[in-house]
């Protein structure tokens, strides 16, 4: 699928406060800096779309943004950024969980996992979070540029067998790394599927 227009529309506090069009919208979560604003800025190839930093705790709102005027990619706050407070941690997760519950036209979450790290219990929390509650989900690794090709074929299966204690079935997956352009086609094709379903 070619995105040939990407625009922002609107950062909203509360989900009463996004658009209200019932387009279809795809949402991406995870830890704080693991690359979900570098993600949407890379497939839609529009650098500065999204906001992006190196200090964790960047996005703080949920984001829309509307793609080929037809459906929305959703850049959301991360979870799990330590230096916060506990009650703003706990401000955002309500935030992010709230959403993910209540919007009835999210067809579909990804959620990020930085490809260099172990499984991660806050990660694997959240994505069992995601399957007891029905919500459809595919995973992307991000990041893939900081590895070796061996390396990350090592740590998607290490990922994958810890996810395998909990989860019959796999969720789809994709590695990516926003740097080098890398999972775009895929994740897009993946997401024209859907979309013509
Ligand atoms: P929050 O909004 O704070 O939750 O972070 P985020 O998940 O949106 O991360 P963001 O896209 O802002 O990226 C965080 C940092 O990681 C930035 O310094 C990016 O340049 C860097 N980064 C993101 N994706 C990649 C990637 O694929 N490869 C490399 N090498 N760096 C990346
Ligand atoms: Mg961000």
């Amino acid at each position: 699928m070619e995105i040939k227009n990407s625009e922002f529309v609107v950062s909203s506090p509360v989900v009463s406060k996004c658009p209200d069009d019932n387009k279809p919208e795809y949402a991406f979560i995870g830890r704080s800096n693991v690359g979900k604003s570098s993600l949407i800025n890379m497939l839609c190839n529009h650098k500065g779309l999204a906001k992006t930093s190196a200090t964790p705790g960047k996005t703080l709102l949920i984001n829309h943004f509307i793609i080929n005027k037809e459906w929305y990619l959703v850049d959301l706050p991360g979870y799990g950024y330590a230096r916060r407070s506990k009650s703003v941690q706990q401000k955002l997760q309500q935030m992010i969980m709230s959403y993910i519950l209540q919007r009835e036209q999210l067809i579909n979450v990804f959620v990020l996992i930085d490809i260099r790290h172990e499984p991660q219990k806050i990660d694997v929390e959240f994505i069992d979070w995601l399957g007891q509650s029905n919500i459809p989900f595919s995973i992307v690794f991000t990041k893939a540029d900081k590895l070796t090709a061996s390396k990350i074929s090592s740590n998607v299966n290490s990922y994958l067998e810890k996810l395998k204690e909990t989860w019959e079935e796999l969720p789809p997956y994709f590695v990516t790394s926003s740097e080098k352009c890398i999972g775009r086609d895929e994740i897009l094709d993946y997401i024209e599927q859907i979309n013509k379903k």
